[in-house]
């Protein structure tokens, strides 16, 4: 395991937040699905993990998966694929332990940003601002099932500026 695989994992209060592999993919699924209008398949979330260079975590609580991200890295960058937490744990600060973990895991990388895509009337944006996200551009009528823009927000990491 690779140092940085350590230093992702984290106990927050009453949760635990680790390193996801296969053997996750199908409770990420099941998060998926709970969350998202066009959800990741479980064979999705395989294929990513082991077709790309990519990090997952999950948050788990009381051994009960209930939050996940998901990101893949090409060449200095990290995507963030999607962050979800299970309704009744939401405001409990686990989307930050999740995203804390990953910008751990970046830094090491030696990442030089992270962005994500998140549609325009989420609220989600606002988690993403407080974690240090800026927006930095629009793709209009991005997402389909319902149509509607999505907004780039982007992580640099400081070493960079
Ligand atoms: N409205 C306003 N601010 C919000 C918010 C919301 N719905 N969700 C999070 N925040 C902000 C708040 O400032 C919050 O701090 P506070 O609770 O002390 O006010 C801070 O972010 C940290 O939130 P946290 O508790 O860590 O987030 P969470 O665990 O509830 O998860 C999401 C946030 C977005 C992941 C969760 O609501 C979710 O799964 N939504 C559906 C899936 C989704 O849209 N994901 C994003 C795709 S890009």
């Amino acid at each position: 395991m690779r140092a940085w695989e350590i230093h992702g994992m984290m106990q927050k209060s009453n949760f635990l937040i680790r390193r996801a592999g296969a053997q996750n993919a199908a409770d990420i699924a099941r998060i998926e699905k709970l969350c998202f209008s066009s959800p990741w398949s479980e064979a999705s979330v395989i294929s990513t993990m082991e077709n790309q260079d990519s990090a997952f975590f999950v948050a788990e609580v009381d051994g009960q998966t209930v939050g996940y991200i998901g990101s893949y890295f090409v060449l200095d960058e990290g995507n963030i694929t999607n962050v979800a937490v299970m309704p009744e744990f939401r405001r409990k600060g686990i989307a930050r332990g999740l995203i804390e973990a990953l910008k751990e895991c970046a830094e090491e990388k030696e990442l030089s940003f992270l962005t994500l895509e998140v549609r325009a009337s989420n609220p989600a944006r606002l988690l993403y601002e407080k974690m240090g996200f800026s927006e930095v551009g629009v793709r209009k009528n991005y997402y389909s099932n319902p149509v509607e823009d999505a907004v780039l927000m982007t992580l640099f990491f400081e070493r960079n500026r």
